[in-house]
């Protein structure tokens, strides 16, 4: 599966391994700019925590200058598609100034837009008319490291002595030729690379061009909370933290324990003790915390945790760190499992603080693929819907994921444009396949670009496609825009508890989403058969479930729902 290193795999390597449509009561905050106005319901919720997010990878999603990359007035013409859908927030992966060698997760400026995405012009633009349809703008903050090419890295490395030397992690190294530890970079190689001029080595735990921070230097911590500050007041609501995990590294740089085996890269595997998820990693998100909240924003993490212990710890005691860690803990649920699905959605409805639930990403091989069996991979990709966006928390969509796009990754190592994909072919053949343009329509490149684009549009776009989907009322699109609209609209699906059913069922996945007298049953049929599912609704105090929304005939009558192979009901239940 295209390598899977595609960050499920990290997961195992690190440290060993509109704004809710429900009745508001407002209070405007005197916030900045564009920060969200502090809106939070008659039960306290916050604006984030009843919103759609939607991560959009700006290369890919909509090219308004016809030159094949995507830009941000490309997504500004896409709002209303967005709005029409059902999505609240946008996440947008980097589009600052970068010499683009991880696609932008190279930051040489953090404080404009990279003239291929367009102006800060273009993005003040963008932020208002976001603003105009109530969604709110999460950008992506790389905070782990900039590029080589920033102007702080590139002072660091004139002298030893210059004003930016300690923003970085210098190190002398061992002896001649010999980096200072046995630290390997994830992307391959060491993660030590001598600077020939004032002969030292500095560390990356990605790409050499992507210099580590030296969070320990109070500095770096002023200039990059003033980021934060200056995105908020421009219109941002928040950010997308990028790897957070490894923000510290152990000063005494002690080596990493080293685990059997190789990695794609053929580098010895290390359990990244020293240099993950370090303590001192809380203190510095409880500081961008408080700047966060004085502009009512939200903190999005990008989490490799192992268990539910660890994510409490990013949400921070008294949630005073990360409002929305990623749980990606159910992203390495990769097959139909009710069990195992079970036993996650459970795990993080447990957690200390609000639940996130996402299941595709650019760097994750998406869910279509994953979960799909070749044959009913449409049908799978509503029954994953019906998943992830009923549970109690914030989903953070993918975009293609609801149209239904395939992963396609390159066939030949030529056309790999993901750096790790040409370190590692072909057992890790990079993440350019989940990163393809979006399929807006079935002309020439799927409506993306009049140009051909950066990558190449999957043929699957001339079926699976907005247009085309938009006039299917059996779609995979109109699936997610009807389950969009119940979500917003239904309290239950909101706010309820969830109450699972059924536990012992092989097949299907029940619960309740439990809110006051109220609930919904969302009932999930992860077999290739026909189920029966008895709801036994007197335990619980109801008489009978009307359906909401429901796939093919599935239906309910009475205490049972007869679902069909990979169908989906969702019903209201009554007294
Ligand atoms: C995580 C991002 O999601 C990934 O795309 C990037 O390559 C690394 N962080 C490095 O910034």
């Amino acid at each position: 599966m295209q390598g899977m290193f595609s960050w499920i795999l990290v997961a195992a390597f690190l440290r060993l391994l509109p704004l809710a449509a429900t009745a508001q009561t407002t209070s405007k905050a005197t916030t900045a700019k564009g920060a969200a106005s502090k809106t939070t319901d008659a039960e306290g919720h916050q604006w984030w925590q009843h919103a759609v997010f939607y991560e959009i990878y700006p290369r890919s999603f909509a090219d308004s200058n016809n030159d094949g990359i995507g830009d941000l007035k490309g997504i500004t013409s896409k709002l209303d598609y967005l709005k029409d859908l059902g999505v609240d927030a946008i996440w947008i992966s980097p589009c600052f100034p970068s010499p683009q060698v991880d696609f932008g997760y190279d930051v040489s400026d953090y404080e404009n837009i990279d003239p291929m995405y367009g102006t800060l012009a273009d993005f003040d633009n963008l932020a208002s008319e976001a603003k105009k349809r109530g969604i709110h703008i999460i950008l992506d903050f790389v905070v782990n490291h900039s590029s080589d090419q920033h102007k702080w890295f590139l002072d660091s490395k004139s002298s030893r002595t210059s004003e930016h030397r300690d923003w970085y992690v210098w190190r002398d190294g061992k002896g001649p030729g010999q980096p200072p530890n046995n630290w390997t970079s994830i992307f391959g190689g060491s993660a030590w690379t001598l600077d020939a001029t004032t002969n030292q080595y500095y560390y990356h735990f990605f790409y050499p061009q992507q210099p580590d921070l030296n969070w320990r230097n109070p500095k770096v911590k002023d200039a990059m909370y003033d980021v934060a500050r200056w995105w908020f007041k421009r219109g941002a609501s928040g950010f997308r933290l990028d790897a957070v995990d490894t923000l510290f590294e152990d000063p005494n740089l002690h080596d990493d324990p080293i685990l059997p085996g190789k990695n794609a890269f053929g580098d010895p595997i290390e359990e990244y003790k020293y240099n993950s998820k370090l303590p001192e990693v809380h203190d510095v998100l409880r500081g961008l915390r408080k700047v966060t909240d004085e502009y009512n924003g939200v903190l999005i993490g990008e989490t490799w945790t192992v268990d539910i212990k660890e994510l409490n710890k990013y949400y921070g005691e008294g949630n005073n760190e990360l409002q929305l860690p990623m749980d990606f803990l159910f992203t390495t649920v990769n097959k139909l499992s009710p069990a195992d699905f079970r036993k996650q959605i459970a795990a993080v409805d447990s957690a200390s603080g609000w639940p996130t639930f996402v299941i595709s990403n650019h760097d994750i091989v998406r869910s279509y693929d994953r979960y799909g069996d070749g044959l009913h991979n449409d049908q799978i990709a509503k029954l994953m819907a019906g998943l992830y966006l009923t549970l109690r928390g914030t989903p953070l969509m993918y975009y293609g994921e609801e149209i239904g796009m395939k992963t396609t990754p390159p066939t030949r190592k030529e056309d790999v444009k993901d750096p790790i994909g040409r370190i590692g072919w072909p057992t890790e053949k990079g993440r350019d396949g989940e990163r393809t343009p979006m399929q807006w329509d079935e002309s020439e490149n799927g409506g993306f670009s009049k140009t051909a684009p950066w990558l190449p549009v999957p043929a699957t776009a001339k079926t699976y496609n907005v247009a085309d989907e938009s006039k299917d009322p059996e779609s995979v699109l109109n699936f997610y825009k009807k389950l969009l609209q119940l979500r917003h609209t239904n309290r239950a699906l909101l706010d309820g508890k969830y109450v699972p059913l059924n536990e012992n069922d092989q097949n299907v996945v029940t619960y309740l989403r439990s809110y006051k007298d109220q609930a919904v049953v969302v009932s999930l049929n992860m077999s290739g058969a026909e189920q029966k599912v008895n709801l036994e609704l007197s335990k619980h105090g109801f008489s009978s479930a009307k359906s909401l929304l429901a796939t093919g005939k599935s239906a309910a009558a009475g205490d049972v729902v007869t679902l069909e192979p990979y169908g989906v009901f969702i019903g209201q239940l009554s007294k």
